[in-house]
């Protein structure tokens, strides 16, 4: 039986630090607050009009494909998770294949919009594709630039601390070697709460779904109208977020998606070697390490240094505890993540 391993991984953060301390600066918080209900430090944030996700993607591609011992161009399909893309279209996927050179007519290459779970939903995708004999080498790629696109002023404060740019990539090959690779995958939503956290503005809904009174539309709409009330004086082109609703539903759903993976393969938390959930808040990962009872050892977690990089966060976490040793041959890797939509999901692979 053929299942799909990752034969390669990396992840790139720009350079530019910025700490808890540089947003006192432009806006009302404090270290304090954003250690307390977040265990953010700094993140990182790139450089503007230089960087982009489809460039921060690229340096995390061409890693790991050096470490899948290909070229970029044997890349024959890439699927790409991000929220925030270069363009509202077309997509990153083809913007990655020429930002690599790929140029062969075999090529494909999708975007996934799943956010926070966007990386869990993107590996299902591939792990699909390479069983089913469609493709040999997927890129599966999770890159966002969230700082160009966050009210930094006290009005976005609950949400613009918490966020951060950075890439993660894996290679997807093919392997037929017994019990190895992705053992299985588990992808969930429920729209009910799709507003709840959500970047509405550009988009096309005219206002349906969304409170009049909150958002302040007008009866009927026009564009100027609909562009003036909406986008300017609403700021609907931000992320907005009801903060406890996220962390209540997902402390819940985390652990119920992992016990789903661990039933589908006949095994129990205690067989975990290495949990890698979704970097959105450390409190989270800490309830659900609870939870699971697992120790301190087979939970990694470093929203500390990167804030969250919603579909990054798990490729550049798994890459990193990789390079630090923390993920050694026939391992059992657990991935898990939640959030807007809401979108939920968990993988696990032996390594
Ligand atoms: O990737 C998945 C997406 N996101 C998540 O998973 C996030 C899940 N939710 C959370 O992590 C938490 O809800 C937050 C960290 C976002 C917020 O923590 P909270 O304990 O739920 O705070 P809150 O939203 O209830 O706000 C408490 C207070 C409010 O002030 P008042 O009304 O009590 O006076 C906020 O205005 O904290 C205030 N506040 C802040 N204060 C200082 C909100 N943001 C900030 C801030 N600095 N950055």
């Amino acid at each position: 039986m053929v299942n799909s391993k990752i034969a390669g991984i990396g992840f790139y953060v720009p350079e530019q630090v910025v700490t808890n301390a540089d947003l006192m600066k432009v806006m009302d918080t404090s270290d304090e607050w954003i250690q307390e209900r977040s265990g953010i430090k700094e993140r990182r944030y790139g450089k503007k009009h230089e960087e982009t996700p489809t460039t921060m993607a690229a340096n995390a591609a061409k890693i790991a494909c050096e470490r899948a011992g290909i070229k970029p161009e044997e890349i024959d399909f890439i699927v790409f998770a991000t929220l925030s893309p270069d363009y509202y279209f077309p997509g990153c996927g083809v913007l990655l294949q020429r930002e690599l050179g790929i140029t062969h007519k075999e090529m494909g290459a999708i975007d996934i919009r799943n956010q926070c779970s966007g990386f869990i939903y993107s590996l299902s995708v591939a792990d699909q594709f390479i069983k089913s004999g469609m493709y040999k080498n997927i890129l599966v790629v999770g890159s966002e630039m969230h700082s160009m696109g966050l009210d930094f002023t006290t009005r976005g404060r609950n949400v613009a601390v918490l966020f951060g740019d950075g890439a993660g990539a894996v290679v997807l090959q093919p392997t037929t070697e017994e019990g190895k690779g992705i053992l299985t995958t588990h992808l969930h939503s429920d729209g009910t709460y799709a507003e709840e956290l959500a970047l509405i503005s550009p988009g096309s809904h005219g206002g349906k779904h969304l409170g009049k009174e909150q958002f302040g539309f007008p009866e009927a709409l026009y564009g100027e109208i609909f562009v003036y009330e909406n986008l300017i004086e609403n700021k609907t082109y931000y992320p907005n977020m009801n903060g406890q609703l996220v962390f209540k539903t997902a402390v819940t759903k985390f652990p119920e998606v992992i016990m789903e993976a661990l039933n589908k393969v006949g095994m129990t938390p205690v067989d975990i070697d290495l949990l890698v959930p979704h970097q959105a808040n450390l409190r989270i990962a800490q309830f659900v390490q609870k939870t699971l009872r697992l120790p301190d050892d087979k939970v990694y977690n470093n929203i500390m240094k990167y804030g969250n990089t919603t579909a990054a966060s798990i490729p550049i976490a798994l890459c990193e505890a990789w390079e630090a040793g923390k993920v050694k041959d026939g391992d059992l890797v657990c991935l898990a993540a939640f959030g807007s939509g809401f979108t939920w999901g968990s993988a696990l692979i032996r390594w």
